[in-house]
């Protein structure tokens, strides 16, 4: 009796180990085939400025939607992630130094980047968040590329991507951006300006940055991978929403809550929000307070 019901768990562990690993096999081959994918988007222009002001807003942009975050300060690229079930995750070298991007990289690559996911090769970019930068104007679009191709040449040599099996499995089952390009509405125009008064509009714009972790509603939710934070809800209904604005822009220059809980910049960039004026904040603060 004993040895038969073991005989039987026994194959129904060696079934079940079966069944996993055909699902892996099936997910791992899905991802690797929309990774490779070609998207064969028409080249598109911008008219890029290279006055000191377009610079400097560039400037300011490179910081506040994180491009220095995940290329690193000087944007000549990093190895974001190194790990067994993750794999590795690397980021591009922005500059023209060896190992960064070719002479001949135009402004139509840019928009391809930024605007579309695809490198020039129309093959999909990893985990650059170009559903955010897909959104913003054409301005800040022209600023940032300004930006960008004025920077001096880094060398800097990166090896290429190596997803993880965990990352294939969360990007499958949409627990993760990987790839950009599906999610992005290709057809979209750019909005020519962006509101640059204190307010909702200019928050709901800047917003968009948060909207990766704390949800298109803001309303937070699961940790974004295992062993993470739960996301909070940043709107009225949350304990951020509760704040003053004093309060709420404090907390996101020092990373310290008005109770003096202190957050992990590695779960939350408070780093980058240090970096936003006293006016976006004040427009994030008022665009979550019109949230119910
Ligand atoms: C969450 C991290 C992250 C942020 C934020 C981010 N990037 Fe990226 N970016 C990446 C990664 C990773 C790649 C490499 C993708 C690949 O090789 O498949 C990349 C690739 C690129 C490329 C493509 C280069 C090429 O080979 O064609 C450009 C251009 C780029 N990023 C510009 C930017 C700019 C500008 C910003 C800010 C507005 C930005 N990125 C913000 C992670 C990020
Ligand atoms: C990479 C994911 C990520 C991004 C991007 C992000 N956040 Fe967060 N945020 C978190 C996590 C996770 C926490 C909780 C941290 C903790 O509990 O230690 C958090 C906490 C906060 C808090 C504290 C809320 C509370 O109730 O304690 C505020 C305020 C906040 N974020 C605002 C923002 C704003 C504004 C943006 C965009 C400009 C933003 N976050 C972008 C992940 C993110």
């Amino acid at each position: 009796m004993f040895l038969k019901i073991l005989k039987w768990t026994g194959l129904g562990l060696v079934a079940l180990i079966a069944l996993l690993l055909i699902g892996y096999g099936f997910i791992a081959h899905n991802i690797g085939s929309r990774a490779e994918k070609p998207y064969p988007f028409p080249a598109e222009n911008l008219t890029i400025p290279a006055d000191t002001q377009a610079l400097n807003r560039g400037q300011h942009l490179a910081v506040i939607k994180g491009c220095t975050d995940c290329h690193g300060s000087d944007l000549s690229g990093k190895i974001m992630l190194d790990d067994a079930a993750l794999g590795q995750l690397v980021s591009s070298n922005l500059t023209k130094g060896k190992g960064g991007l070719p002479a001949d990289y135009q402004t139509a690559d840019w928009l391809r980047a930024l605007r579309h996911g695809v490198n020039r090769s129309g093959k999909p970019l990893l985990f650059m968040p170009s559903h955010e930068t897909t959104l913003l104007s054409a301005q800040d679009m022209a600023a940032v590329i300004a930006y960008c191709q004025s920077l001096p040449a880094v060398d800097h040599s990166l090896p290429a991507n190596d997803l993880g099996p965990v990352v294939k499995i969360m990007a499958y089952f949409d627990k993760m951006p990987l790839l950009a390009v599906e999610k992005i509405d290709h057809n979209r125009p750019m909005l020519a300006q962006a509101d640059t008064t204190e307010g909702i509009a200019q928050g709901k714009y800047l917003a968009i940055s948060c909207s990766g972790c704390h949800q298109p509603t803001f309303k937070g939710g699961e940790p974004m991978a295992p062993g993470l934070p739960p996301v909070p809800d940043l709107t009225r209904t949350g304990q951020a929403g509760k704040w003053t604005k004093g309060q709420f822009i404090t907390t996101l220059r020092t990373g310290r809550r008005p109770d003096g809980r202190q957050i992990d910049n590695e779960n939350m960039p408070w780093k980058m929000t240090a970096q936003y004026t006293d006016k976006e904040l004040a427009s994030l603060y008022e665009f979550f307070q019109s949230l119910q």
